[in-house]
């Protein structure tokens, strides 16, 4: 058996071809995405295929391309794959859904920074020819409170950023999380609003979190105080944004994602926030660094090295997790089969037949799929494999060395 095959499109950074090919793995890229038949003529010589997001995979893909043992999503999004039809043919599927979160974060501080000063405000009319030196409205950020909804990833992150600055911090979470710092959690959302300075938004997009901000909790918020989101379009009620900026109830907004976005560069953008004052307004480019993208780049061809090389699926969408050590002696079958009654019972029966000795076993489960891996030693593993493939339950099955 060669080595795996890689192959990578839409011009995926860099840095996962190095990943890549430092663990002996053959890596071809190209710039351009593939359509659907051009990814059915062309991909089936590959172990894995590596996508950004216009590259569509649909389960005719996943049926006609059975030598594609992955996919990988170089971003954050996985919509562009049919992720029921990848389960349904053993084939798992990675993204990278965190590695953006520093970006964000430290977004959202340029932002705050930015809201405290008009800085945006004061550029334009500078490039207009217009000096505008005041002190007036304008203050540093440090003693001010920031309240963050939303306690995740990035909401953590950023709390520990604006601390550094010398910003109290408050959150607000559905969940109990433990405070970073010296972060308070308040018992609600009310609370967190009427008491900070800036408000940040780093909730998903939920069925709760849909306009969680509207014209009620705008009112709720401070006067004077500064609203940003840079979570999810749907969250905050733009019109009652746009009212509480017109009306000065706030003292500014940044806004970076929007109910409804364009879908490409070539398409133009408006919405209700266009023209008021000190409000920035940014196209969607929380998460868009070249740090995140070389960060996306490791992250995805680690968990294919970690998937094709070891059998490990952790991080995997669509798919059960299993997180194992790596083998270091005899062989390691691993299946993946149809998740009805007895198949583990099967399988055993097969590895006893052979006389081979089970070190270590891992199982998991979705609804649909299980995923077994067997680390054993056994002297024909190929005859084993076999019977194991030939199961009629079994939809993959592997052996790694
Ligand atoms: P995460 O899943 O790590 O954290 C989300 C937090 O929100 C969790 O702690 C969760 O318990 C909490 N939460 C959920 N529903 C809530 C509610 N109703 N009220 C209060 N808290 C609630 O997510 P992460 O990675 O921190 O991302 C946060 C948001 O940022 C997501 O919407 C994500 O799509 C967005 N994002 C935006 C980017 C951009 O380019 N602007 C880039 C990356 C992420």
């Amino acid at each position: 058996m060669g080595p795996h095959r890689i192959l990578l499109l839409e011009g995926i950074h860099q840095i996962a071809v190095e990943t890549l090919e430092k663990a002996g793995y053959e890596v071809q890229r190209e710039l351009t995405a593939f359509s659907n038949s051009e990814l059915i003529d062309k991909i089936n010589d590959f172990d894995a295929i590596g996508i950004r997001s216009k590259t569509h995979i649909s389960k005719d893909v996943f049926e006609a391309c059975t030598n594609v043992k992955a996919v990988g999503c170089f971003c954050i999004g996985t919509n562009q794959v049919d992720l029921v039809a990848g389960n349904q043919f053993g084939v798992p599927v990675f993204n990278a859904p965190y590695s953006n979160t520093r970006s964000v974060a430290e977004l959202v501080i340029s932002l705050m920074v930015s809201l405290s000063r008009k800085i945006f405000d004061r550029s334009k009319k500078a490039h207009e020819g217009v000096w505008d030196k005041s002190a007036a409205g304008s203050n540093e950020v440090r003693g001010k409170t920031l309240g963050i909804i939303g306690y995740g990833h990035i909401g953590t992150q950023l709390s520990i950023l604006a601390e550094s600055m010398g910003l109290n911090v408050q959150y607000y979470d559905v969940i109990k999380k433990l405070p970073l710092g010296n972060a308070n959690s308040v018992d609600g959302l009310n609370d967190l609003l009427a008491t900070s300075d800036f408000v940040s938004l780093h909730v998903p997009e939920t069925d709760q979190t849909k306009n969680m901000i509207g014209a009620e909790q705008i009112s709720k918020m401070k006067a004077g105080s500064y609203l940003i989101n840079a979570s999810r379009g749907s969250v905050v009620d733009i019109p009652a944004l746009a009212e509480a900026i017109k009306s000065k109830h706030l003292a500014g907004a940044a806004v970076d994602v929007y109910p409804k976005e364009p879908k490409s560069n070539k398409e133009s953008f408006s919405s209700e926030l266009q023209g008021l004052e000190n409000v920035i307004l940014t196209p969607h480019i929380g998460g868009s660094t070249e740090e995140a993208q070389y960060n996306i780049g490791i992250e995805v061809a680690t968990s294919f090295i970690g998937y094709l090389s070891k059998g490990q699926s952790v991080g995997a969408t669509n798919f059960p997790n299993i997180d194992v050590p790596v083998n270091d002696s005899g062989h390691r079958l691993v299946n993946i089969h149809r998740n009805v009654p007895g198949v583990l019972g099967e399988i055993n029966g097969i590895v006893s037949k052979y006389g081979a000795n089970i070190n270590r076993q891992f199982l998991s489960t979705d609804n649909s799929v299980g995923y077994l891996i067997i680390d054993l030693d056994v002297k024909d593993s190929q005859s084993l494999k076999s019977d194991v493939v030939a199961l009629p339950t079994s939809i993959r099955t592997r052996l790694l060395s």
